[in-house]
């Protein structure tokens, strides 16, 4: 396919087909309290998840990643972990866990699970032992420090901004936390840390489960002089010495090699870094592509304002960075920042935009990871001060509403409580579930729902959305992006049109249309090309 104007020069190489699932997958993230509730308690649950799996199936996607569902006193909503064993009684038990992987397997669905190796809970067995002499065997496990001139041991924050050590009257010394005080750091320059958690990571994939999402991987060492960081990167939340220190990419080296003794396994790292995100360290946990994390979780695209320019210069960046053997992948919402609905302000037009990125994400080279819900244009839910259940948010309130929004019950149909629990659910649905929920928008063509199964449809059915490379054409000029998928004998040309204007695109050959947010496909395309606003569409030769 050929254009009036100049392809960039920003290629990416093709892949070989016969590569891993998880470059050429979907994967779907599931906050396990909001997807489904079994049993009448309005807390979503592992029967629950097994219960759509159906869904999943129709939808096409081919992994689920499940946030933490271990047994917790829930200070974090599961990021604390007091049993890395186990099921939180509130899911389910291990055989039901062991049923969702067989289910799922049936199914063709992969499980990944949520591994939080930085901390613990403070009422996991190992702390409470840390914790309970300066001579106990688990002493060295967590980040024990006698007081400094009677004071904190140095000016380091918490992620949830708080000071970030703790001081514990029974021995006299502090311990160190990167978030709440009830989620103590593990101290991984012991070895038997490490060894410990590599233990607990062979026993799930013993189990059969087929990857790990690692929570705040690059947390895991800190400064071993503690040293104080400067009040700039305290106020810019770049914390120096509490992150990214070198010996982490060592272990993640090692867990490389344990998770290659499994087939077919893989893993994704969480490196959240503060507005407007970092390219090159999220990359450079890729290692050489081959050795460390299979995929990086970069959080610049999330910060960008809905502009065609903008996107383009992330996306590219995003490329440049990842290693020659690496491979890529992109999320537009989690359970932490929030909804894409609601990002992309101004919020007009908002379920056009969530078509257009939809597009995106199940277009662009590299991986693409959904969060429950957005499939369906779910957007945040303002949730009032006395349901919130994010001490992140109750810490904060109300300059600071926590987190809690973007994590309410996935809306399955217009019943009350959209079909996700018979009774008041942990946290309220959005008042929108009468119109944005599956069954709904199933009936309707042009539904977010709708476009995302088409669009998942179109990718499974051509290799090219997959693993093709890709190069641009439009960089945002006249608030376009385009770019070419192509492979050997495909080319695939996407176009998105991102402004409230219609927009001309003049090409030098006829196409075929495969997809469009906004007409029925399969029609020839003449040269000159009309986008309605907001419209995208996928072109063949
Ligand atoms: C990650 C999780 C977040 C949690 C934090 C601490 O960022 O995504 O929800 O609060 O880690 O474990």
């Amino acid at each position: 396919m050929q254009s009036a104007e100049q392809p960039s020069s920003c290629v990416m190489p093709s892949v070989d087909q016969s590569s891993s699932w998880w470059k050429h997958g979907i994967i779907y993230h599931i906050y396990p309290q909001s997807f489904q509730d079994s049993n009448d308690d309005g807390i979503g649950d592992l029967p629950g998840v097994i219960s759509q799996l159906d869904y999943l199936v129709g939808l096409g996607v081919n992994a689920i990643w499940l946030s933490p569902v271990y047994p917790s006193p829930l200070i974090d909503s599961g990021y604390d972990i007091s049993d890395y064993r186990d099921i939180h009684p509130q899911y389910g038990t291990l055989d039901d866990f062991r049923q969702l992987l067989n289910e799922a397997h049936q199914r063709g669905i992969r499980v990944i699970m949520d591994l939080v190796l930085n901390h613990t809970s403070d009422q996991h067995p190992w702390f409470l032992e840390s914790r309970s002499s300066r001579d106990n065997p688990k002493r060295n496990w967590y980040i024990w420090q006698p007081p400094r001139n009677g004071k904190r041991p140095n000016n380091w924050r918490t992620n949830f901004g708080k000071k970030a050590w703790q001081y514990d009257p029974l021995t006299n010394e502090y311990y160190y936390h990167s978030f709440f005080w009830e989620q103590p750091d593990l101290n991984w320059r012991n070895p038997e840390v490490q060894q410990a958690m590599f233990d607990i990571v062979s026993y799930w994939l013993e189990m059969g489960v087929d990857g790990f999402r690692l929570d705040v991987i690059n947390l895991l060492f800190k400064d071993k002089e503690l040293r104080d960081d400067s009040i700039s990167s305290l106020v810019s939340n770049t914390k120096v010495y509490s992150r990214n220190q070198p010996e982490i990419y060592k272990i993640l080296k090692d867990f490389r090699t344990l998770l290659d003794s499994h087939p077919e396994k893989t893993s994704v790292g969480e490196i959240y870094t503060p507005p407007p995100g970092d390219h090159a360290l999220a990359s450079s946990f890729l290692g050489d592509g081959t050795n460390m994390l299979h995929l990086a979780f970069d959080f610049s695209l999330i910060f960008s304002i809905w502009k065609a320019s903008g996107y383009y210069k992330i996306i590219s960046q995003h490329y440049r960075h990842i290693p020659a053997k690496g491979w890529p992948c992109f999320f537009l919402s989690n359970h932490d920042i929030g909804r894409s609905v609601k990002r992309v302000s101004p919020v007009f037009h908002k379920y056009d935009k969530a078509k257009l990125h939809a597009l995106l994400l199940l277009t662009l080279r590299g991986t693409p990871f959904i969060y429950y819900g957005d499939e369906i244009g779910m957007e945040n839910t303002p949730v009032p001060k006395q349901k919130l259940r994010d001490l992140y948010g109750k810490l904060f309130y109300p300059f600071y509403k926590g987190r809690d929004g973007a994590r309410t019950p996935m809306q399955w149909n217009n019943t009350p409580y959209a079909g996700f629990t018979t009774v008041e659910p942990w946290l309220p649905v959005h008042s929108d579930y009468t119109n944005i929920n599956v069954e709904t928008e199933s009936r309707n063509e042009y539904s977010v729902y709708n476009i995302y199964k088409r669009l998942i449809t179109v990718r499974k059915q051509h290799p090219v959305l997959q693993s093709g490379s890709i190069k641009f054409l439009h960089k945002g000029e006249r608030n376009l992006l385009s770019y070419f998928r192509y492979s050997a004998n495909t080319t695939f040309l996407i176009i998105l049109n991102f402004g409230y204007r219609k927009k001309k695109v003049q090409l030098k050959k006829k196409t075929f249309l495969l997809f469009s947010t906004h007409r029925k496909p399969g029609t020839k395309m003449n040269e000159l090309i009309l986008l309605a606003p907001f419209e995208g569409m996928i072109l063949s030769e």
